[in-house]
């Protein structure tokens, strides 16, 4: 599904260069659960950034499908990114003044498709995370746990191909933290593609795969045995 090759970001402030991404090299098959783990600004985030497309690596190919994604203008990326991404954040990134059932419908930007079908989505999205609920309730009405579970209701509420997950249980206890990876694995038995930063062993277990980074590469990759 993708191929990273040669990928570089490197970040250019006040004259100081920072290489957030030194030189990746990495597949990841249709199907597959992969955790990103090592140390705090080794590039975690900047590397599940550029799977997601908001941003742009210095050098390298990005294929997708086979699909060179640099020959993409911003209009046909953000289509891209609507049709085949999930986007899960530590820090749920819930809109405040939109309850959770306007929030999750923001997952269907771009889509086509008349209200009713957008309705019995949005609706069947809620339901899969049980948060059918709260579906009329604000944000800051809402526990971690069910943010996040609302969040994730967004990120999958299109069918997403992919789902990409930076520190999605961070936030959270180990409860809650466990409901998330709960989730994350049925969706991966249904078919999603996932790849998820985390700082959890115990986490990172759950998946499939796990690579790990430091300064900007990665240095492991390591397929647990089924
Ligand atoms: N917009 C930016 N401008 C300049 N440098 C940046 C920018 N974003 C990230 N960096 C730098 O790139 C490096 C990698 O950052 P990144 O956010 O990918 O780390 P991370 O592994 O996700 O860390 P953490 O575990 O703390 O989230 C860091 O050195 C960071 O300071
Ligand atoms: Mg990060």
């Amino acid at each position: 599904m993708i191929q990273l090759q040669s990928i570089q970001r490197r970040y250019v402030s006040d004259e100081v260069e920072t290489t957030a991404l030194a030189d990746i090299d990495l597949d990841v098959r249709a199907g597959e659960f992969l955790a990103i783990m090592g140390p705090s600004g080794c590039g975690k985030s900047t590397l599940l950034n550029t799977l997601g497309t908001v941003d742009r690596p210095s050098a390298g190919r990005y294929l997708f499908n086979g699909r060179d994604l640099a020959q993409l203008d911003e209009a046909a990326l953000a289509r891209f990114r609507s049709e085949s991404l999930g986007f899960v954040f530590q820090s749920f990134n819930l809109i405040d003044e939109l309850t959770v059932q306007e929030n999750v419908e923001l997952g269907l930007a771009y889509r086509r498709g008349g209200g009713g079908d957008r309705r019995a989505r949005v609706a069947a999205a809620m339901d899969r995370v049980g948060i059918s609920h709260r579906a009329r309730h604000f944000p800051h009405q809402l526990s971690g746990g069910q943010q996040q579970r609302a969040a994730i209701a967004r990120a999958i509420v299109g069918a997403p191909e992919l789902i990409l997950a930076d520190e999605p249980t961070g936030n959270l206890d180990t409860e809650n933290g466990a409901q998330v990876m709960d989730i994350l694995t049925s969706l991966n038995a249904e078919g999603a593609t996932i790849v998820m930063v985390t700082h959890s062993p115990a986490h990172a277990d759950i998946a499939r795969r796990r690579i790990d980074m430091l300064d900007g590469r990665i240095v492991s990759s390591v397929a647990r045995a089924l």
